[in-house]
């Protein structure tokens, strides 16, 4: 075995092999596939994409048409797991829903067949096509009011702004929304993604594998960042603000919520895309006030904090395009979530083809030999 240095967050150590996606985090190149993220975003649709992703080549005709008549199949949920879910406190966050939600799920269909290629299938198949569902059933039981079953006429994006806003989304929103879930299908090594990994390489069942990656998800430094980033607009509240806000938080050594990534020091190019999507929802259903805040930030920030690399990511205009699709900030974590999906089951299968157990080893700082103190000593 070779030794190696602690490096604090993994930092540039790989802890697999993989050929899933590929970042170049100075040149702002994101693959899947080897396929520009660009040419997936005009050209793919997310379940296309989530199948190049997992089984690692581009469907043909007849192997999409089954792959999306057995996601729109298997959409709806128990009503045992719709029961359990109203049991949920409604002030609970959704993150913590979901993650409970997909663990609940193992319960009743975990038989861990890893092996067998025909449970692989199933239960990938099942986890795309029920964690919208959970989502968005949550959701309105927080509200008070019973799930909206899932409406087999329309396609994945669609169906779940339908199952949310409980109304037939407009084509252009669903495509948008399409669009989005694509951008966050995969990450290489991200934290989430790790976690998925990890927990793959016990070989336990799949809905473990996602519900850890959905409880790593969900922290601030990862996919929580989203819903930060509109939480931070509100707090600046106008563009005459932004400038005291960046300069408060170089001060204070605060982080600014959408910027900055372990591997990206120019501007994710995911943050470019959403850019693009949300202006052009602006234009078709009118704007929205954080937008001018947000670009101001941006250029704020960079004049600041670009000699370190730091730029918008991923996070930072994705929660301006969900808010002109009605979803609602808590939800943008649990809707990178469902795209995410994706990349965790490719990396699960990816895991299970050349498995060894995830054991790394550690730098002891302790003391050793050290007595029982009784408790009449210990102060
Ligand atoms: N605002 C201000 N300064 C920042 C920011 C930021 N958002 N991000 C990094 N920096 C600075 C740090 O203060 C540090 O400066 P220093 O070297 O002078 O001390 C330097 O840049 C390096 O920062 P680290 O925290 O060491 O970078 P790391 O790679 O560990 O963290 C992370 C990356 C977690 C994404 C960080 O940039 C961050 O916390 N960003 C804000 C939260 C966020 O947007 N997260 C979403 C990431 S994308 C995703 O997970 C989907």
């Amino acid at each position: 075995m070779v030794a190696c240095e602690f490096s604090p967050g993994l930092d540039g150590i790989p802890v697999a092999q993989s050929a899933i996606s590929y970042v170049d985090g100075q040149a702002g190149i994101l693959e899947y596939r080897g396929v520009p993220i660009q040419e997936l975003a005009e050209k793919s649709t997310f379940l296309e994409t989530a199948f190049l992703l997992i089984w690692g080549y581009w469907p043909n005709r007849e192997e999409l048409a089954a792959f999306e008549h057995d996601i729109t199949y298997h959409r709806r949920v128990k009503y045992r797991i719709r029961d359990m879910m109203k049991c949920f406190p409604e002030s609970g966050h959704p993150m913590d829903a979901l993650q409970a939600s997909a663990g609940a799920l193992g319960l009743f269909y975990s038989r861990r067949a890893l092996e067998d290629p025909e449970y692989i299938r199933a239960a990938v198949i099942r986890l795309l096509a029920k964690i919208p569902t959970m989502v968005a059933a949550f959701q309105l039981i927080r509200k008070g009011n019973d799930p909206v079953m899932p409406c087999d006429e329309l396609d994945y994006a669609a169906n779940f702004l339908y199952m949310l806003n409980e109304r037939r989304p407009d084509p252009f929103a669903a495509r948008v929304f399409d669009i989005c879930l694509i951008l966050h299908a995969e990450h290489t090594m991200n934290a989430s993604t790790f976690s998925a990994r990890v927990t793959a390489s016990t070989l336990t069942d799949p809905y473990a594998v996602v519900a850890s990656a959905v409880g790593t998800l969900a922290g601030p430094l990862h996919g929580g960042a989203n819903e930060d980033v509109i939480n931070m607009l509100e707090e600046i509240g106008s563009v005459e603000n932004v400038r005291p806000y960046v300069e408060k938080c170089i001060q204070n050594k605060i982080k600014i919520a959408g910027f900055g990534h372990r591997v990206y020091k120019v501007k994710d190019p995911r943050a470019t895309i959403l850019q693009k999507l949300a202006e052009q929802l602006f234009d078709k259903f009118g704007g929205d006030r954080y937008y001018d805040i947000a670009l101001k930030l941006e250029e704020v920030v960079g004049e600041y904090l670009s000699y370190k690399g730091i730029y918008p990511n991923v996070d930072f205009y994705s929660g301006l395009v969900y808010r002109r699709l009605g979803i609602p900030s808590d939800l943008f974590t649990p809707v990178f979530a469902i795209a995410r999906v994706a990349g965790w089951l490719a990396h699960w299968k990816e895991q299970l083809e050349a498995n060894r157990i995830y054991r790394p080893t550690q730098v002891y700082t302790g003391a050793h030999n050290q007595p029982y103190v009784p408790m009449e000593e210990r102060n």
